[in-house]
């Protein structure tokens, strides 16, 4: 069985810029895989911790190189001679080496750029596709499909131009859309929101992550250009497409109260949940992301009871993809998803496991990219592999979002190609054979 021969980690930039990690293992023989980490632009106070060098004569103070120091000269050395296909052991040998439980000592970081590059090789010894390798090594889904791609349209709040308060605008098509029907909505639906946004004379730029910044003069403003938009496509809005947001709520929180300039006063948190039964009838949004404040978890109880099985009340900056926070969430029934930043966690098996127990509570599954991003298409894999019902990768815009929307595309290509060929011979330990 193949072994790791070596490891090289070296710094590199995210899409904003910013300094991160890429990683690469060898194999011995010969077979080299490399992956780059994302970097998020919000921090939670539950979130694991990013270990960044804080020198600000280098990159003001945003270097990664005592993480690349450490996979070079500590986690490299120790994975050498070791089997990638024992992930679970290996993880745990990179637990060991941080041994706090939000990994204080060495960085989520630091072991995530090992754990990826680890999985990634352990595919390649298979000779396996990544999805392939991780749906038939992990066992959390028994088919291969293309998650519901939810689209990032409209960037606000820390993502925007400071005139919009809600972070993301999404639109979500309909299930019985197929990724490819999927994706030309909403390359169509993008090209011509902008040029809607122009004739308004709204036209700003781009986001941090992709979105249009518009200026507009609040968020209803928002919803009703992307209304517009639709009716004037070739697309039936409420049909073929629907709303969602992402409020990155505690942003927003002050004194207690929300700040949305859609009104003069602060909403309360009952004035917000109703602001959302209004987005849901009105504008037909059934995705809400961070809808209240990170500890404001009597509003994400009353408004999942309110909405139940008829909306997605999802959790990141709640949940800052972490086992402990997922399981009081789901004893106390504080949402019904789950956004999934493997970055957020430190190894690929702790990710897995969290997946694993939101599928078991019932829970969606929404696998998320980060504000800062690289060309590594990883995560398109790691959504199909591990049976993501959606993933969140931005607007189709921009080559380090557009990378994953492609390589879901070539998944979605090889996948139909099986389903259309079922009596092709697959060899074992090779991985889907596409005719
Ligand atoms: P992030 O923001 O860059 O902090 O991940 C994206 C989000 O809030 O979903
Ligand atoms: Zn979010």
């Amino acid at each position: 069985m193949p072994s790791i021969s070596a490891l090289q980690a070296r710094q590199i930039l995210d899409s904003r810029g910013l300094p991160t990690i890429e990683c690469t293992i060898w194999l011995d023989t010969g077979v080299a895989v490399t992956t780059s980490l994302p970097t998020g632009t919000s921090k939670g106070k539950y979130e694991a911790v990013e270990l960044r060098d804080g020198d600000a004569t280098k990159f003001n103070g945003k270097g990664v190189l005592q993480a690349v120091e450490l996979l070079n000269s500590t986690i490299g050395p120790q994975l050498v001679g070791k089997d990638p296909l024992n992930q679970a052991s290996l993880d745990q040998e990179l637990l060991a080496l941080d041994g706090t439980p939000n990994k204080a000592k060495i960085g989520a970081n630091t072991l995530m750029a090992a754990s990826q590059a680890i999985l990634k090789a352990g595919a390649a010894s298979l000779n396996q596709p990544l999805y392939y390798y991780i749906q038939q090594s992990f066992q959390l889904t028994p088919s291969l499909d293309i998650p519901t791609c939810i689209y990032t349209m409209i960037n606000g709040g820390q993502h925007g131009a400071d005139n919009l308060d809600i972070q993301e605008f999404e639109l979500i098509p309909a299930s019985y859309l197929d990724f490819q029907a999927s994706l030309e909505m909403a390359v169509t639906l993008f090209e011509r929101l902008g040029q809607v946004l122009v004739t308004k004379g709204a036209i700003h730029s781009v986001g941090l992550v992709g979105g249009y910044a518009p200026h507009l003069f609040n968020n209803t403003d928002a919803f009703e250009i992307q209304v517009e938009t639709i009716k004037a496509s070739p697309y039936t809005f409420a049909q073929d497409v629907f709303f969602g947001v992402d409020m990155a709520a505690s942003s927003l929180y002050q004194g207690g109260k929300y700040r949305l300039k859609d009104k003069s006063q602060p909403f309360s948190s009952t004035d917000l949940l109703e602001y959302y039964k209004t987005m849901k009838t009105l504008y037909h949004a059934f995705y809400f992301e961070d809808p209240f404040h990170e500890d404001d978890i009597a509003s994400w109880k009353s408004l999942t009871a309110e909405f139940k099985d008829t909306a997605m009340i999802v959790g990141d900056g709640l949940l800052a993809t972490n086992q402990a926070r997922l399981t009081q969430a789901i004893a106390e029934g504080w949402c019904n998803a789950i956004l999934v930043k493997p970055n957020e966690v430190g190894t690929v098996s702790e990710t897995l496991a969290i997946i694993k127990a939101a599928k078991e509570a019932g829970w969606q599954v929404v696998m998320s990219h980060r504000g800062g991003e690289t060309n590594d298409s990883f995560i398109a894999d790691f959504a199909v592999g591990v049976g993501a019902e959606y993933d969140k990768f931005g607007p189709p815009n921009r080559c380090e979002l557009v990378e994953k929307y492609n390589r879901l595309w070539q998944i979605y290509t090889e996948i139909s190609a099986l389903q259309a060929a079922p009596t092709v011979q697959t060899a074992d330990n090779e991985g889907p054979q596409i005719p």
